[in-house]
């Protein structure tokens, strides 16, 4: 661990005010393969390069200053939710011009720690219960550049929990703090959830896996969400689309022809 000075010197630019936050904590993630985040482990391939894409697009809607808090969600349990916030807030805070936070609003199944191989420390759950601020428990996720509020301990009055007033209070605590905030969210149709944090966020991305999600799946979360909330929908799983891309444009992939990043969008 190491103080936010560190953090300036080393890495990307810190959240706003960042004197108010713990941020300066940094934790070391170790990222496997079984972690997915491709955007990392595999930055040239057409998996990266599509976060690049959602990246330039997502930038394009924040330089109007409309969008900051972002929901992802989906339709149903494993549709790859947790793998694009992953992804999506490294590609966002790729660099280091932008300050990322991504909070683990799943409070039922917390898994971003394990994901990243991170020992567990108090989080959305105790932030809503009001045991701890929510300044005090982000940590600086080492070496993907965004900073981490877990879910904490999971809960089984995880919806009530997300229903209360104590939600509007952590928000609007962390906030100003940060260019851009991601949050992971539970399932739209098996839990009320997604539908209380839909009124914090300013857009919803959906989740759609590939060969998995049914059409009628997605109309009933758009139904559900307001169609208005929701800006666009992922495609997780997409194999045979990356079989032909990554043929097509091999070239591109190869050491002596390094693509350009879309760093200035
Ligand atoms: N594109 C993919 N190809 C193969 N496996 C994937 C892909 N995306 C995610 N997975 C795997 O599917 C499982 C579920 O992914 P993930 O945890 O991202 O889904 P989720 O929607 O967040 O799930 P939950 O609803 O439980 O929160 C994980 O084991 C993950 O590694
Ligand atoms: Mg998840």
């Amino acid at each position: 661990m190491s103080r936010l000075v560190d953090l300036m010197q080393s890495s990307g630019r810190p959240p706003a005010d960042s004197d108010e936050l713990s941020a300066g904590t940094v934790e070391n993630a170790e990222i496997l393969p079984e972690t997915r985040l491709v955007f990392h482990t595999d930055p040239r391939s057409p998996g990266a390069d599509r976060y690049r894409l959602l990246r330039m697009r997502l930038r394009e809607l924040g330089s109007s200053g409309k969008l900051k808090t972002l929901l992802i969600t989906s339709p149903l349990p494993h549709d790859g939710k947790s793998t694009v916030c992953l992804n999506l807030a490294t590609a966002l805070a790729e660099g280091g011009k932008k300050s990322v936070l991504l909070i683990e609003a799943d409070l039922h199944q917390p898994i971003l720690n394990a994901r990243l191989r991170l020992k567990p420390w108090a989080g959305l759950a105790e932030c809503l219960e009001g045991t701890v601020d929510p300044r005090s428990v982000i940590r600086r996720v080492h070496p993907l550049n965004w900073y981490l509020l877990p879910a904490g301990g999971s809960r089984v009055n995880a919806s009530e929990l997300l229903q209360t007033a104590a939600l509007a209070g952590v928000m609007s605590k962390l906030t100003p703090h940060f260019d851009w905030i991601i949050v992971d969210s539970p399932p739209v149709l098996p839990l009320s959830d997604a539908t209380s944090l839909t009124r914090y966020a300013d857009a919803t991305l959906l989740v759609a896996r590939a060969d998995q999600t049914v059409r009628e799946a997605i109309d009933e979360t758009i139904a559900i969400i307001g169609r208005q909330r929701v800006i666009g929908i992922v495609l997780n799983g997409v194999t045979s689309f990356d079989r032909s891309y990554s043929k097509r444009y091999q070239s591109y992939y190869s050491p002596k022809a390094p693509r350009s990043e879309d760093e200035n969008t």
